[in-house]
């Protein structure tokens, strides 16, 4: 019997999806480049495998879906998804619908959605954030493309997707690059979330000398409260585990250098691009950078001291990390539905701030019980600041002094924290009315002549500098 549905790409993610899919009914036809990772992955499927249909050339592969085709790409971004688009598409029909389901840059994708356009044909760009886990239990699913082409495949995408009570993480976002807009913009929020942990946990080992495992505990207390969160949840986790080989808190035997594929450094370029205000993000972007720089990092302790001293203020300062965590959080958040915001009238997209927040109350790697407050916070006004919608500016209003109090404390102490200072920085930049740009505007028209506006009205004004002021 023909499969409803095709998946290309057997690596962790696509096996895991097709288990996935499997799982929840639906006969899926599977082709991985090498037949060997197919083979395998069929052989492993257990009791999945009388849905599963393996195949062992594209030709095969098409001629097992029905008719109109839906395939799911699971390939590494970048060259491999375009090489595998042009060996795919002359197999198909012009109604036969493609789905890069990749962490894609969605440049990339717009691109190949407006090639798909132009030839007549189906192209969705498909964002799937959980991990592998996720990807076989649950994730949460950020669609793009053709709406009448999404409509034909929503079925599978909420059946497979992970629920919110009962709701579907999975949604159409708007066309074109749209779904792995949101899916960047997710993972850069994702990297400004582990930043500002991993900042949380530098307070505690190095301000305070606390333990792993006593930081552990921290985490997971406070993971029955507002900072409930699957990246609080593993982080608790992380910390409260030995290394086998040598019985010390795994933690402290972690070379302290983060990996990056990418997608938070997208974000930061394209909010820089588009001129949207994403200094958390930026800074856990370039917190990744520095901590690769262990050498150079080496030569300075050696030239300057180590800089981490203890706090000396430690009383309630665990309370106040709390506090601090929360206030940076909401920062960072609204930083990224403002780029959201943004980019949705840069792009022509329309994007629903609150259908992004409902995605991504569940399955996804950012889920967290805050999320179903900002989908509250943020229906009906794609523009409003999250921080200063009622009930965040309530939290804030509690929250900002912890981080006020941290960054304070983490600066005189020498313990970095680069996003929670970003997020202070934005909060009070974004509640000054006076700011100190009117010197920019000084200093611009005095070296260029390029005018500024006047408090008391009108714009074109030269400073008593210039010839003409
Ligand atoms: C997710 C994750 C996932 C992955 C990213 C980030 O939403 O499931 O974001 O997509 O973890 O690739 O990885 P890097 O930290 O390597 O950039």
């Amino acid at each position: 019997m023909a499969s409803e549905i095709g998946l290309i790409g057997l690596g962790t993610m696509g096996a895991a999806l097709a288990l996935n899919i499997a799982d929840n009914g639906f006969d899926i036809a599977v082709f991985n480049r090498t037949t060997e990772v197919t083979r395998d992955f069929a052989a492993s499927a257990g009791s999945l495998a009388e849905r599963i249909t393996p195949t062992e050339s594209l030709k095969d592969f098409v001629a097992a879906l029905k008719s109109p085709r839906a395939i799911i790409l699971m390939v590494p971004a970048g060259d491999i998804v375009d090489a595998q688009i042009a060996a795919l598409r002359p197999l198909l029909d012009a109604d036969d619908l493609i789905i890069d389901a990749g962490n894609a840059n969605f440049h990339d994708t717009v691109r190949r959605a407006k090639a798909a356009d132009a030839a007549g044909e189906l192209f969705i760009g498909m964002g799937v954030s959980g991990g592998e886990e996720g990807a076989r239990f649950g994730p949460a699913i950020m669609g793009g493309g053709p709406k009448q082409a999404w409509d034909r495949v929503s079925h599978i995408m909420e059946a497979i997707s992970a629920k919110f009570e009962d709701t579907p993480c999975a949604t159409w976002m708007g066309t074109d690059g749209a779904g792995h807009f949101v899916k960047t913009v997710h993972n850069g929020i994702e990297y400004a979330d582990m930043q500002m942990i991993a900042e949380a946990y530098g307070i505690m080992r190095d301000g305070l000398g606390m333990e792993a495992l006593a930081i552990s505990e921290v985490f997971a207390k406070w993971n029955e409260g507002p900072l409930k969160s699957y990246l609080i949840e593993i982080s608790a986790e992380v910390a409260g585990v030995d290394d086998p080989k040598t019985g010390q808190p795994m933690l402290d035997v972690i070379l302290d250098t983060a990996g990056q594929k990418g997608t938070g450094r997208w974000t930061a370029i394209e909010a820089l691009m588009i001129g949207a205000p994403a200094t958390t993000i930026e800074a856990a972007v370039a917190s990744r950078n520095l901590s690769s720089r262990l050498d150079e990092r080496k030569l300075g302790q050696s030239i300057f001291g180590a800089a981490p001293q203890p706090i000396r203020e430690v009383e309630g300062l665990v309370d106040q990390l709390e506090m601090a965590l929360l206030a940076g959080k909401i920062a960072c958040y609204a930083q990224g539905f403002g780029l959201l915001a943004a980019a949705s009238e840069e792009f022509d997209w329309s994007l629903d701030m609150g259908d992004i927040a409902r995605v991504w109350r569940e399955g996804c790697i950012i889920r967290s019980s805050m999320l179903d407050d900002m989908a509250s916070a943020l229906s009906g006004d794609a523009s409003l600041n999250l921080m200063f919608a009622p009930y965040f500016a309530d939290l804030l209003a509690r929250s900002h002094g912890g981080l006020r109090f941290i960054v304070a404390q983490g600066a005189i102490a020498g313990t970095p924290v680069p996003a929670l200072s970003a997020a202070l920085a934005y909060f009070d930049m974004m509640r000054t009315e006076r700011s100190t740009a009117n010197m920019l505007q000084a200093q611009r028209d005095f070296f260029g002549r390029h005018s500024f506006a006047r408090v008391d009205g009108g714009s074109g004004h030269h400073g008593p500098w210039a010839d003409d002021g």
